[in-house]
Parts: structure tokens; C-alpha cells; sequence
């Protein structure tokens, strides 16, 4: 039988999405807050003996965590038979090593959590950066998907004569591939964080850019520090406003809005909703969800 995909608060569009594509059910789960802001939460559809695809994006996690966490724990109480998450934008990857003595290795902490609270992970392109694979710090089984495709699809349909561009060296591994998949030169940028607003990015290697449309294409965007500062550096080398393709639209503060006084546009992926996302990563989790659950 095929999983009762059911969304956590915020991600009904998403999993409508989901179950439409595999002809899956929609489940109910009533959630709300007491008066003191303790969760009130019930499973309206029936969970006994079925299995689960609970859909829950984690941008800005942590009043989110607490709801999933007994959702899961009371699907399993209530008898369903696998309890899955589809967590488009995983939460707590970029806290990967004890940069100073004392420091949360959150990444790990998160990771076992809901690794005891959930049967199976599906996400798309986690910040596995010093992690190789989710695999090093997820203990139950966890998909992790790219959106490069995708990506690449949306640049050769919309931007013409692209010039692909990563902010910062570890961008490489998907802005080659998204490069490849659109047949588009490509460089990626020098950066320098010293704090979490405070970054550089340093150009290099343009010499290919001239007639070209720039795309600077990253998997996160959050401060927006990172992307303000490779469009500061391309406006120094192009007149063209660039295109700002982000896989995660995570957008603390005011940053669409500062991104948008540029002159760029940007674009990104459904992982979080946002008015920026064109691009979809629906079919890709909907695969990988009919083979999990
Ligand atoms: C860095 O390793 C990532 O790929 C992103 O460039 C980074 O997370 C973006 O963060 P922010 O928007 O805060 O500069």
C-alpha cells in the first residue's frame, strides 16, 4: 500500500505535491497551540498498520522539532508501521566540527534525534560538506537527493548564454555538475568568512564571462552575506544583473529584499516555500519516498 503522506503545519502545498505524484493519500494531523504554547496535536486519520511520510521542511528548526518529534513518537504509539520523514531542507548540517573549544557539534545531536524518532530520512542536497555522506552521522536509512538537475533544467530553459557562477570553492561539486547539465562555462569564487555576517568573495577566472548571463547558483541562502558578496564581485566585471539560484531560499532577515535592491533576481527550489521558488523537487522525493516507504 502506498504511504499516507501527511504535512506538519506550513508544508501542505509540498505534500499535496508529493502525494499527487504517486497517487498517494493525504493524512490529517490537527495542530495547535495551548494558551501557554505548550502543542495540542491528534492524528484525525486513521495511522494504525500504515505506513507514514510525514512532510516537514526544518528551515528555522527548532520550534518545528518539538511538534515532529511527538507526531512521530505518536504515529508509533498509535501503530503505524513506518514512520518516515520528508524534510526538503535539513536543518543543523552546517554545525559540523567544534570550530572553538567548548562548542555543540549540533549536527550530530540533531542527527541522532531524529534518527531515534524517525524510520527513514528523504532530503534534498544537506550541507555535507566535512560529512561525506549522511550516512556518517544518520544511524536509520536517509536519501539524499540533488537538485542540480533540476537546476540545470530551469537555467537551459530560462537564461540564455548562461555563465555559471559558485560564491565559494565548496560550491564546486554541484555548480560543475549544474554547468555540465546546461553545457555552460562555469567559475566559482574565493570566499572568506570570518563571522556569520561577516564574508568576502574575491572573482576569479571571468575571462568567459563577457556576452554572457551570469547565474550564481548556491545551496544555501541565509545571511544572504554570501550571495550579496558574489554579486558585489561580478558587478565589478559585468554590467548584467545575475540571475541568484539558491537550492535552499532559508532568507533570514530582510535578505530577499536586499538581493532584490541589486538589481538580481532570484530564484529557488520548493525546499522552504517562498515566492522565489520555481524550480521543483517533487518528482526526485517522490521516487525516493515509494522506495522507502
Ligand atoms: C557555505 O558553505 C554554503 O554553501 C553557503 O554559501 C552558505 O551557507 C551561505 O550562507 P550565508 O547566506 O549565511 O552567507
Amino acid at each position: 500500500m502506498s504511504p499516507l503522506v501527511i504535512p506538519l503545519p506550513g508544508n501542505e502545498t509540498f505534500a499535496k505535491a508529493l502525494a499527487d505524484a504517486r497517487g498517494c493519500e493525504m493524512g490529517v494531523l490537527e495542530m495547535r497551540s495551548f494558551p501557554d504554547e505548550e502543542t495540542y496535536l491528534r492524528f484525525v486519520s486513521q495511522v494504525k498498520a500504515r505506513s507514514l511520510a510525514l512532510v516537514c521542511t526544518l528551515a528555522h528548526p527548532d520550534p518545528k522539532f518539538l511538534p515532529l518529534w511527538f507526531a512521530a513518537r505518536t504515529a508509533r504509539a498509535l501503530g503505524a508501521s513506518k514512520v518516515g520523514l520528508v524534510a526538503p531542507y535539513l536543518a543543523y548540517m552546517r554545525q559540523d566540527k567544534s570550530f572553538h573549544p567548548g562548542e555543540a557539534v549540533t549536527s550530530r545531536h540533531f542527527a541522532k534525534l531524529i534518527s531515534e524518532g524517525l524510520d527513514w530520512l528523504v532530503t534534498v542536497d544537506p550541507h555535507l560538506h566535512r560529512y561525506r555522506a549522511l550516512s556518517d552521522l544518520y544511524t536509520i536509512p536517509a536519501q539524499s537527493l540533488h537538485a542540480g538537475r533540476a537546476i540545470a533544467d530551469w537555467i537551459a530553459g530560462n537564461i540564455s548564454n548562461p555563465f555559471i557562477v559558485g560564491p565559494d570553492v565548496e560550491s564546486e561539486q554541484w555548480v560543475s555538475e549544474v554547468a555540465k547539465d546546461c553545457g555552460a562555462p562555469y567559475t566559482v569564487m574565493l570566499k572568506t568568512r570570518r563571522g556569520d555576517r561577516d564574508v568576502s568573495v574575491h572573482p576569479r577566472d571571468l575571462h568567459a564571462l563577457p556576452g554572457h548571463s551570469p547565474v550564481i547558483v548556491d545551496d544555501i541562502v541565509s545571511s544572504g552575506e554570501t550571495m550579496l558578496g558574489a554579486i558585489a564581485a561580478l558587478a565589478a566585471h559585468t554590467d548584467a544583473s545575475p540571475i541568484c539560484i539558491a537550492v535552499h531560499a532559508v532568507l533570514a532577515d530582510d535578505v530577499a529584499a536586499r538581493i532584490a535592491a541589486t538589481g538580481a533576481k532570484l530564484v529557488s527550489t520548493d525546499t522552504i516555500p517562498h515566492p522565489s521558488n520555481a524550480i521543483t523537487t517533487v518528482p526526485p522525493i517522490a521516487d525516493a519516498v515509494a522506495a522507502f516507504a
